[in-house]
């Protein structure tokens, strides 16, 4: 794999995610012949927001590669708490470590630790903007249960503008062939649109369209997928807002009989009250495999990440305190020295850290 950090899922090419799909398949069959390929290497993982599956599956994918783990889930007990900038945390934490990872409730943030990290950096989620290890995580559990990743119905359902996991899915998908996504959300919740533009570019380039709904009764016979998701409460500016959108929708034993008998169920979870208890006990849910998945694929990963050299010290770009960019919260708003990065997507300018266009 010639990718250094995997901040978002296309930072990789096809070939490259058959390569690690692949080992992580081996590494699933066949834990114990990995058992010591990262010995002597050590993982940091910043978490500066909650999180069980992702930091737990990223912890002990290295422990059962034989590596060490080092780092913090509560930036309070950190040098964070006294008001240290992620570059300085990053420089500190890439010197002693094989390879980073971090998750961070503002956009953009794993970006921008890569640019001063001498070691590869994964982003375990960066705000409601990417999380490239999850979609990792789904593109296995995908795989294995269809076959393949193209010519599938995929409905994602929830909360669309703040979750993550579906920017990152829908973004990857999109790189397929002939796939069609349900868009499934009130309309104050659906795509943001740097992730419709996604669609509307490489997506219709690939033979891919899209539809956006507002109920699951209404299209679930139709999925190959369904992917359900969390309202993001965390993301919300009020309780109020919150509620408004809470508890629209949910997956229950009646909708599930309206679905194909071999409609897989996904979610990244954790769920709240999206998904009916007694659906759980449903054969088509797939997210506690999924889950495991997620453990497997980061073995892959780590694997490929730490067999990487370290580099040198990182370059110095040029301290940027004007904000360029739009979007309150990206991490250019936040840490204010970050190099202004723009790139061109689909002729418009977009932010490098955020994705969001800049105007
Ligand atoms: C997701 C996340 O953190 O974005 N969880 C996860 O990593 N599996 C989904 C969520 O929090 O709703």
């Amino acid at each position: 794999m010639d990718i250094r950090n995997l901040i978002d899922f296309n930072d990789m090419s096809l070939s490259e995610w058959d390569e690690l799909y692949k080992l992580a398949c081996r590494i699933k069959r066949s834990p114990a012949e990995f058992r010591d390929t990262c010995r002597g290497k050590i993982m940091a993982t910043l978490f500066y927001e909650p999180s069980t599956r992702t930091q737990m599956s990223f912890q002990t994918a290295m422990m059962r590669l034989g590596g060490k783990v080092i780092g913090f889930s509560d930036p309070n007990a950190s040098s964070v708490s006294k008001g240290e900038t992620l570059r300085d945390t990053v420089k500190i934490v890439t010197a002693y470590s094989d390879v980073l990872v971090i998750r961070n409730p503002i956009e953009g943030a794993a970006y921008a630790a890569s640019l001063y990290s001498r070691v590869p950096v994964v982003n375990a989620g960066d705000g409601g903007h990417l999380h490239p290890t999850q979609t990792l995580t789904d593109l296995m559990t995908i795989n294995e249960l269809k076959g393949r990743t193209d010519g599938l119905t995929v409905g994602c359902c929830g909360d669309l503008l703040n979750g993550r996991t579906v920017h990152s899915l829908l973004r990857a998908m999109a790189r397929f062939k002939n796939n069609r996504f349900v868009l499934i959300s009130t309309p104050e919740l659906s795509l943001p649109d740097y992730v419709i533009s996604e669609l509307n570019a490489v997506g219709v380039e690939n033979g891919n369209s899209f539809v956006k709904v507002s109920t699951l009764e209404e299209c679930i016979s139709e999925l190959d997928i369904l992917y359900m998701t969390r309202i993001q409460r965390e993301r919300f500016h009020s309780q109020e807002e919150y509620a408004r959108q809470s508890g629209v929708y949910r997956l229950t034993a009646d909708k599930m009989k309206l679905a194909k008998p071999d409609m897989a169920v996904l979610h990244p979870l954790p769920k709240v009250d999206e998904i009916d208890y007694e659906v759980d006990d449903d054969p088509r849910t797939m997210y506690f495999e999924q889950a495991e998945n997620g453990m497997y694929i980061r073995m892959a990963l780590i694997a490929q990440l730490c067999a990487k050299e370290r580099t040198g010290r990182a370059p110095a770009y040029p301290i940027q305190t004007e904000p360029f960019c739009h979007n309150p919260r990206c991490i250019s708003n936040h840490e204010k020295y970050l190099p202004k990065l723009t790139k061109i997507v689909g002729g418009e300018e977009r932010c490098c850290y955020c994705d969001a266009a800049i105007k």
